[in-house]
C-alpha cells in the first residue's frame, strides 16, 4: 500500500496541473497580476485541502473530477488566505514555500489584487460548466461560510488580536475553529458534495465534520509547534514568526511535547470518526502523516 505521503505527492502533482490549467486563461494583458497570482498559486504547498476533498469523494463513491475542480477552488481560497496573512499589514512574514512571499516579489498593492483575484475567481470555478447545476448552490455556500466572517477571516480577526492581548484558552479554540478548521471542514463537505452527500441528518455527513474538526485542530496545533521547533528549510517558512509578533498560539498554555500529545490525542478521534466505512485507510494515513509532518 502507498503511504500517505506518497499518496499526497502523486495528487498534489494531478492538483497542480488543474490549478494551472483552471489559471491559464486570467488575463494576460495584466502581466503583473497573471505572474503574481500563478507564482503563489502554483509554488507547491501540499495540497492537504483538495487532497481530503478527493479522498472523501472517493471513500463515498462520488465524481473526482468534480471533486478535483471543488477542491481546486478550495486551494485558491487558502492561497489568497496565505498571501494576505503574510502582509506587513498582518504576519509581515517574507518566506512562505520556501520562496520570498508574494508581496516581496511583487509589491503590497500587487499582492492583495491577486489575493482578491484569487478568491473570487474561485467562485468561479466552483459554479462553472464543470459542476453539475443542482450542485453549485451548496458548493457556494460551504466555500462562503468557510472563507467569510464566521469562518477564515473570522479566525484571522481574532488572530491578529491575540498580538496585543492574550487570549483565553477557549478563544484559542474558537480562533483556530475558523481561522484553520474552516477551510479543512469544508475540504471534507465538498468531497461529500461530489458524492451527492448534502445533509446534515446524513451519517456520513456528520463523520466527515467530525473528522474534519478534529484533523483541522490537530493541524493547526501543529501549525503552531513547527514555528517554534521546526526547520525553516523543511517547513519554507520562517521560525519564530508568532514568537516575534507576540501572538497568543498554542505554545503560550503548553510546552511543545504537550502540544503534540493534544494533537495525538485529536488525530486518534478522528480516525475513530470514520471507522465504520470501508476504503478510509487514505485518510487514516492523512491524519498521521500531518501528526508527525516537518512541514
Ligand atoms: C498553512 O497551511 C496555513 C495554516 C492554516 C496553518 P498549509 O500548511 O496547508 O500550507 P501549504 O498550502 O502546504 O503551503
Ligand atoms: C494562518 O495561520 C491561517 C490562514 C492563512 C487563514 P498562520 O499565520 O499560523 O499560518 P502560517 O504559519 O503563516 O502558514
Ligand atoms: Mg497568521
Ligand atoms: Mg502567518
Ligand atoms: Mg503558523
Amino acid at each position: 500500500m502507498m503511504t500517505a505521503e506518497q499518496m499526497l505527492i502523486d495528487d498534489a502533482a494531478r492538483i497542480e496541473a488543474r490549478l494551472d490549467f483552471l489559471t491559464r486563461h486570467i488575463d494576460n494583458d495584466y502581466p503583473t497580476l497573471h505572474e503574481s497570482i500563478r507564482y503563489s498559486l502554483l509554488s507547491g504547498g501540499k495540497r492537504i485541502r483538495p487532497f481530503l476533498a478527493l479522498a472523501f469523494c472517493r471513500m463515498f463513491d462520488g465524481d473526482e473530477a468534480v471533486a478535483m475542480d471543488l477542491g481546486c477552488a478550495l486551494e485558491m481560497i487558502h492561497t489568497y488566505s496565505l498571501i494576505h496573512d503574510d502582509l506587513p499589514c498582518m504576519d509581515d512574514d517574507d518566506l512562505r514555500r520556501g520562496k520570498p512571499t508574494n508581496h516581496v516579489v511583487f509589491g503590497e498593492a500587487t499582492a492583495t489584487l491577486s489575493g482578491d483575484a484569487l478568491l473570487t475567481e474561485a467562485f468561479s470555478v466552483a459554479s462553472s460548466d464543470a459542476i453539475p447545476n443542482a450542485l453549485i448552490p451548496h458548493a457556494i455556500r460551504i466555500l462562503s461560510k468557510a472563507a467569510g466572517a464566521d469562518g477564515m477571516i473570522g479566525g484571522q480577526m481574532i488572530d491578529m488580536r491575540g498580538e496585543t492581548e492574550r487570549l483565553e484558552f477557549d478563544t484559542l479554540l474558537s480562533m483556530h475553529a475558523k481561522k484553520t478548521g474552516a477551510l479543512i471542514r469544508a475540504a471534507c463537505l465538498l468531497g461529500c458534495l461530489s458524492a451527492g452527500i448534502t445533509s446534515q441528518d446524513d451519517i456520513r455527513y456528520q463523520a466527515a465534520v467530525t473528522y474534519a474538526d478534529r484533523i483541522g485542530l490537530a493541524f493547526q496545533v501543529i501549525d503552531d509547534r513547527l514555528d517554534a521547533i521546526g526547520d525553516t528549510d523543511a517547513i519554507g517558512k520562517p521560525v519564530g514568526s508568532d514568537a516575534e509578533s507576540g501572538k497568543t498560539t498554542f505554545l503560550t498554555f503548553m510546552n511543545v511535547d504537550q502540544a503534540y500529545d493534544y494533537a495525538r490525542d485529536l488525530t486518534q478521534l478522528a480516525v475513530d470518526a470514520i471507522a465504520p466505512f470501508s476504503n478510509k485507510e487514505p485518510l487514516c494515513a492523512l491524519a498521521e502523516y500531518l501528526l508527525d509532518r516537518e512541514k
